[in-house]
């Protein structure tokens, strides 16, 4: 049985094994930006998860970019350092290939953390002022963010580029822009919270304006072997929103400057939107884009089972798939994948007993 799942993939210079990527998932376990050891133990899980590539955290441009103060960042030396520490070790240990999503959180910024009551910081948290592209809240509650001004998005762009350059340096085989979930990128984007009237806002094009020159800026350091992509929005789930028309209009315009890959997500405008919840629910939309942009295309939500993974890909619906819940439910979904589907998948050499060859119950007493 030949998998489509578990066949290899190439993303500009960078060789996959498989078509399988972790997604990236905030762990609000940071030290002012830096990773420590959770993320050791947590990348580290991940590198050896049968995934060819695991995509670490949104990972902000500027400390107060972050949404909460557990966040990761790449905006000091020591967050550099620090990460560098951990992907050099998750290396040497694991087999996956590491990506990392660059982001900032505009309106969402200044927030507890998901068990602490994922809310806005109060008063003796320690919360920060935001801006975004509007001066409206996420939702009720929140913090009214400032309306950007140019010389916030000048000092934002510029910290896209030089977090993106500390990212080449610690290695990095693949670097995604954050454009989803609400953040302040997606907010440029959404008619629902953008209500400007100068260039930045109203029309599409307008809208388009300041995500697209972050994209442009990052283009420009990023080598053309290392893909670059950026996780958009499929749907905002909300009439007046983003809908899947635009989703193929903003891949089509990510990949006019240069983009390699599109992840279709959805939803995070508004605080009261709910995604859907049914299996694969972003697909029919990155299909779509896939078809209609014509660019290296994933996706992600409720993508479970190795043989849902599998028919996403051998369809021909995307070129491959990412999972967040899963993996930690599961750090060796891709081990099980493999071996439900007949396929082949990495192991380290230490673990190779467990894999399907190697097993036997009289080899495994010893
Ligand atoms: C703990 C956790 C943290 C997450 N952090 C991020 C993040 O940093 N960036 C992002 O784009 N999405 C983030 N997400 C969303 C996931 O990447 C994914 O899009 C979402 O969970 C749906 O996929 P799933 O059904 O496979 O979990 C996070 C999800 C979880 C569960």
């Amino acid at each position: 049985m030949t998998s489509a799942l578990f066949s290899p993939a190439k993303l500009a210079g960078l060789e996959l094994a498989n078509r399988i990527v972790v997604a990236p998932m905030c762990q609000y376990s940071a030290d002012d930006g830096c990773a420590n050891d959770w993320h050791m133990m947590h990348l580290g899980m991940l590198a050896n998860s049968g995934a060819a590539l695991v995509v670490v955290e949104a990972t902000h441009v500027e400390r107060h970019g972050r949404i909460t103060h557990g966040c990761m960042g790449l905006y000091s030396d020591d967050n550099e350092l620090a990460l560098q520490r951990v992907i050099a070790q998750c290396r040497r240990a694991g087999t996956a290939e590491f990506g990392i999503q660059i982001a900032h959180a505009g309106r969402k910024a200044s927030a507890q953390k998901p068990w602490d009551g994922a809310k806005a910081l109060g008063p003796g948290q320690d919360p920060w002022p935001t801006f975004a592209a509007s001066p409206l809240p996420w939702g009720e509650g929140w913090h009214v963010p400032r309306e950007a001004t140019e010389a916030d998005l000048e000092r934002v762009r510029n910290a896209f580029v030089a977090s993106t350059q500390r990212a080449l340096r610690i290695g990095f085989d693949e670097i995604e822009l954050h454009m989803a979930h609400g953040y302040l990128m997606h907010g440029f984007m959404s008619p629902l919270s953008n209500k400007r009237t100068d260039q930045y806002g109203g029309s599409f094009e307008n809208r388009m304006r300041y995500p697209l020159s972050i994209a442009r800026a990052v283009r420009a350091v990023v080598p053309k072997h290392i893909p670059l992509g950026a996780r958009i929005t499929g749907s905002d789930w909300r009439d007046g929103g983003l809908t899947p028309d635009d989703a193929v209009a903003i891949a089509k315009a990510l990949k006019a400057e240069g983009l390699d890959f599109i992840c279709v997500s959805s939803g995070g405008a508004l605080a009261d939107i709910r995604t859907p919840s049914e299996p694969g629910y972003n697909v029919p939309i990155a299909a779509r884009v896939k078809k209609e942009a014509g660019i290296v295309t994933r996706t992600v939500g409720m993508i479970l089972k190795a043989q849902q993974a599998e028919d996403i890909i051998a369809s021909g619906q995307c070129d491959l798939v990412s999972m967040a819940r899963c993996f930690l439910d599961d750090p060796h979904w891709g081990w099980h994948a493999a071996k439900a589907l007949g396929a082949e998948v990495a192991r380290p050499p230490q673990y190779q007993r467990a894999g399907p060859k190697l097993w036997a119950p009289a080899a495994a007493t010893a």
